[in-house]
């Protein structure tokens, strides 16, 4: 295989297709710290759809929403309720990138396209991933705008960044059975490497369990996939298959240098958190002594540590940020540590078993 051909340089973006994309930007400015840097929609010649390019550190989120219903965000909205239906990959050369998908048994949705504008030429395509999720390549190296032509540039007022820098991981959820195949996937179809994996006995056995692999590109792109495992209750995975009816995309980890300071920030503005029993905090490791963060801060805060032979990390999961129990983020801090908090999944099971026994699906 020819790593030229399937070459990544990181996550261009995360495309999220939504019922009301202008109260969505509002949510991710006001309460996660994104500013809108790029728009498109009625004022711009798009009748039927609008999107708000949002941008923190690295991370860039496009929020899009249809007035046409026949369009397919309206039907992914429908189906899925909001939900991250692309996964926008840059690579130097979408053409190549492309094609080799293709070779090795994607799905193509969009063929390779040139968009100009008097910035220049983004050229893009797609391919498609498990449930309605799409894998799009983009290649920006001749394009000097801001996101993409069609859009305009967005200066609102100002909201502080959070202290976001990048996206760390993507987790998607498939059915059960199905793990395999996807992370085959993204090995044969971009080039992905197993990075690691848990099984359900590693990740539970009394709680409701899951299995999951960790596939990595470059170094720096990382997506993990889960699959339900058998529990003495229902797994959290089949809740989200249920209500998201059918695979997509669980979770994304967000990275931040400092998680105090983006998680204070992130409650005064409203943002839910799994509630972390006090008790955990008093079973922690004497090595958490010498973290530059009082284990009380920690507590107080709901943050969750884990350390492996390369280092330790920080971390804490939101609530779903919908409706539906379904998409949520996570919030890490890494020092060292290559790892997902392995040693934390029992108390987060835990903490979601007591939000989906809330919900009633348990
Ligand atoms: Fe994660």
């Amino acid at each position: 295989m020819s790593d030229k051909n399937c070459s990544i340089i990181g996550v261009d973006h995360l495309e999220f297709y939504v019922g009301n994309a202008k109260q969505s930007a509002f949510f991710y400015s006001h309460c996660f710290g994104f500013k809108v840097v790029a728009y498109q929609g009625l004022e711009t010649g798009n009748r039927k759809v609008t999107s708000y390019v949002m941008e923190q550190g690295d991370v860039r989120f496009v929020l899009s929403s249809t007035m046409d219903p026949t369009h397919p965000i309206a039907q992914s909205v429908l189906k899925h309720g909001d939900t991250i239906a692309v996964l926008a990959l840059e690579v130097p050369d979408a053409a190549k990138a492309y094609d080799y998908a293709i070779a090795q048994g994607a799905i193509g949705t969009i063929p390779c396209t040139d968009y100009e504008d008097e910035h220049g030429i983004l050229r893009f395509a797609a391919v498609s991933t498990f449930g309605d999720v799409s894998v799009k390549f983009v290649e920006r190296k001749h394009y000097a705008g801001n996101f993409a032509p069609g859009f305009v540039a967005r200066y609102p007022a100002h909201h502080p960044s959070v202290g976001l820098t990048r996206i760390d991981h993507v987790v998607g959820n498939v059915e059960r059975g199905m793990m395999n195949h996807w992370v085959d996937f993204f090995m044969q179809t971009m080039g992905f490497e197993l990075q690691m994996h848990f099984d359900d006995r590693a990740i539970s056995t009394e709680y409701s369990a899951l299995m999951s692999k960790v596939l990595r590109k470059g170094g720096k792109t990382i997506v993990n996939i889960n699959e339900p495992a058998d529990g003495r209750r229902k797994s959290q995975i089949e809740e989200y298959l249920d209500f998201h009816h059918g695979p997509g995309i669980q979770h994304i980890g967000l990275a931040t240098e400092d998680i105090v300071a983006t998680v204070v920030r992130l409650k005064e503005a409203g943002v839910e958190f799994l509630p972390i029993p006090k008790t955990y905090y008093d079973d922690l490791g004497d090595w958490v002594q010498e973290l530059e963060i009082p284990v009380e801060q920690l507590a107080e805060l709901g943050i969750l540590v884990d350390r492996d032979e390369d280092g330790y990390l920080l971390q804490l999961f939101t609530k779903p940020v919908g409706d539906r129990p379904t998409l949520f983020f996570e919030i890490i801090e890494r020092h060292g540590s290559r790892g997902f908090g392995a040693g934390n999944f029992k108390s987060l099971f835990v903490a979601i078993e007591r939000e989906q026994s809330l919900r009633g699906n348990l």
